[in-house]
Order: structure tokens, then C-alpha cells, then sequence
């Protein structure tokens, strides 16, 4: 059962850190040599809605099965709310790993409503071409940066197995 438990996490952090290196590597320098920024756009928007829902369900699933994790490692309510657990090496790097996932999760949420004020035709209508520009770069940047801390997290989460 734990090792079902790992292997589900592991898979949906392939999945969910793999997406954001296809954007930024692949689909990024594609897209920018489109050149009608239009076109672009609607790539950026087709991709973004297709991919939506598998990466919600990804962070999802790596929030339930780190949880799972714990369970199967005996690492109960008890524990989790006890600070000396804390000040042990795995409590410390859990610490640190589920600080780091809680501002994933603060950062997805930005991304999403600044996505979704591009996506949306009511909201686009009225957004000026400095709306527009603000919003993609604000998008692409709070993309980067969640790539950032997803790649920090995997190290994290390594810590967590095998110590160190
Ligand atoms: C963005 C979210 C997350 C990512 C990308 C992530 C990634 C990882 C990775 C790559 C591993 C190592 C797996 C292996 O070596 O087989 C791992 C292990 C682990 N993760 Fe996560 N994780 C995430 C969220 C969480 C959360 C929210 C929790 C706790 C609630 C958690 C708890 C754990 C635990 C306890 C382990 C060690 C399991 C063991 O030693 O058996 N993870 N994680």
C-alpha cells in the first residue's frame, strides 16, 4: 500500500513539474516564433483551458497522496501538531516542503485568476492592450516562478526519502 501511495505522488510530480518544463522549454519558443501575437495568444489559451484541469487534479492528488505518505509512514495528527516533531531532520524538511506547497498553491491561484481575466471574452473585451501585455506577463512570470518552487519541492520531497 505505501509503495501505491509513493508511486501515485511521484507519478503526479513527473506529471505536474513536466507540464510546466513543456510550456517553458517547448511550447514558449514555439509560440514565439508564431509571430501574430493573436495566434499566439489563442495557443496559449487552447493550451492553458486543455491543461487546467489535469494540473488541478495533479496538485490535487499530490496533496492527498503526500498525506497518504504520512499515513503510511505512521505519521499521525499527533505528531504533525507537536513542534518537537518539527525540530527533527524529516519534520524540518517536511516543514519546509509543505511551506513551499502552500505557496504553490497561492501562486497557482494568481496565475489562475490573471489567466482566466485573459480567457474570459467579458473580461477581455474591456482590457486595454496594457491590460492585455500586463496580464501575459505576469502569467508567464508566476509560471516560471511555480516551476521554481515545484523543482525545489521534488528536491525536497527526495530529502524526505532518503535523508540527508
Ligand atoms: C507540489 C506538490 C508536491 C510535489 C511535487 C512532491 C514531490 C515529491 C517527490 C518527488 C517525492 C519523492 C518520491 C520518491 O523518491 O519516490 C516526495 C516524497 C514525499 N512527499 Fe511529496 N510532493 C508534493 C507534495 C507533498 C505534500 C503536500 C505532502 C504532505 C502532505 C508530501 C509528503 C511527502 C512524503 C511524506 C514523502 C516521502 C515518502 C516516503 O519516504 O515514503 N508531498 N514528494
Amino acid at each position: 500500500m505505501a509503495l501505491a501511495i509513493l508511486y501515485v505522488h511521484l507519478v503526479a510530480a513527473m506529471f505536474w513539474v513536466g507540464e510546466m518544463l513543456v510550456l517553458a522549454l517547448i511550447v514558449t519558443p514555439v509560440a514565439a516564433r508564431l509571430g501574430d501575437p493573436a495566434k499566439r495568444a489563442a495557443l496559449y489559451q487552447m493550451i492553458g483551458r486543455q491543461s487546467r484541469p489535469w494540473m488541478l487534479g495533479a496538485l490535487g492528488l499530490l496533496i492527498l497522496t503526500g498525506a497518504g505518505n504520512l499515513w503510511a509512514m505512521g505519521i499521525g495528527w499527533a505528531q504533525l501538531t507537536s513542534t518537537a516533531f518539527y525540530v527533527t531532520p524529516f519534520g524540518r524538511v517536511l516543514a519546509w516542503k509543505l511551506a513551499f506547497v502552500a505557496l504553490i498553491v497561492a501562486v497557482t491561484l494568481v496565475h489562475d485568476v490573471a489567466m482566466r481575466r485573459l480567457g474570459s471574452r467579458a473580461d477581455a473585451a474591456a482590457l486595454t492592450p496594457e491590460d492585455r501585455l500586463r496580464y501575459r506577463t505576469l502569467g508567464s512570470w508566476v509560471g516560471r516562478l511555480n516551476l521554481l518552487l515545484g523543482l525545489i519541492v521534488v528536491y525536497l520531497g527526495l530529502r524526505l526519502v532518503f535523508g540527508g
